[in-house]
């Protein structure tokens, strides 16, 4: 396993304290959230059943031996699972690099507690050096993108991608995201976006940093 690899493990074990067994759990999508499922695996917590924020984690799930379930059945969650590609001080995040940004904002909305896990690579100052997911509709596609560039965005259509939703996605470069709860909200009011992974009006509440020198617990 990479050193990499060892700080997402180890942000994964330390997340799982925030586990509520017997309840619904929301769960996120990527290799930190891969790791998550590898210790839910082995430690075999009772939980009435999962909530995923893709295909490719509820696969990874299946497979591990727990159930899932639509969002449009359970109610609010006690608590949501999920990694990051950029997280700042105030805990506001870029998300979206594995496309899964719309059902993960949907389960955020919904959840109680949002604990995030990080390797220390994903921490920074100001958001933006990872391009900024944007889901859209196909038929907007072009139009967003302009619109992305009056606000100084650098759109680039991620290549061969469609999100789980079936949508095209947008990945925008140079935007200055020092105030990102405004950005947020400049970009969900463009006509034909879907999400914008930009989470700030709703950032997460626990932060789990893995790194060589051990995990640290933010709140
Ligand atoms: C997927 C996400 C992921 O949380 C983000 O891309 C981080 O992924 P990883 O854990 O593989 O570094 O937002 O849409």
């Amino acid at each position: 396993m990479s050193s990499n690899d060892q700080a997402k493990r180890a942000a994964a074990e330390a997340a799982y304290e925030f586990l509520i067994e017997d309840d619904y759990i929301g769960i996120g999508t990527g290799s930190t959230v891969n790791h998550f499922i590898d210790v839910m695996a082995e430690r075999k917590p009772s939980i009435r059943a999962c909530v995923s924020s893709s295909e490719a984690t509820s696969a990874k799930l299946k497979k591990a031996g727990f159930e899932i379930e639509e969002l449009n059945y359970t109610g609010n969650l006690p608590v949501y699972f999920d990694g990051a590609d950029e997280i700042n001080t105030h805990f506001e995040m870029i998300k979206g690099g594995g496309g899964a940004l719309t059902r993960e904002k949907i389960i955020a909305s919904v959840s109680r507690r949002f604990v995030c896990m990080v390797d220390e690579s994903k921490r920074v100052d100001i958001l933006g050096n990872f391009p900024l997911p944007v889901e859209v509709i196909e038929m907007g596609r072009s139009a967003v993108a302009r619109q992305l560039v009056k606000l100084g965005g650098s759109p680039e259509l991620r290549p061969n991608v469609r999100s789980d939703n079936g949508n095209p996605i947008l990945d925008v470069y140079n935007l200055d995201l020092s105030n990102a709860i405004a950005m947020e909200d400049k970009i969900n009011a463009i006509p034909g976006v879907v999400t914008v992974g930009l989470f700030a009006r709703r950032p997460a509440d626990v932060l789990i940093v893995g790194s060589d020198h051990g995990v640290q617990t933010l709140t």
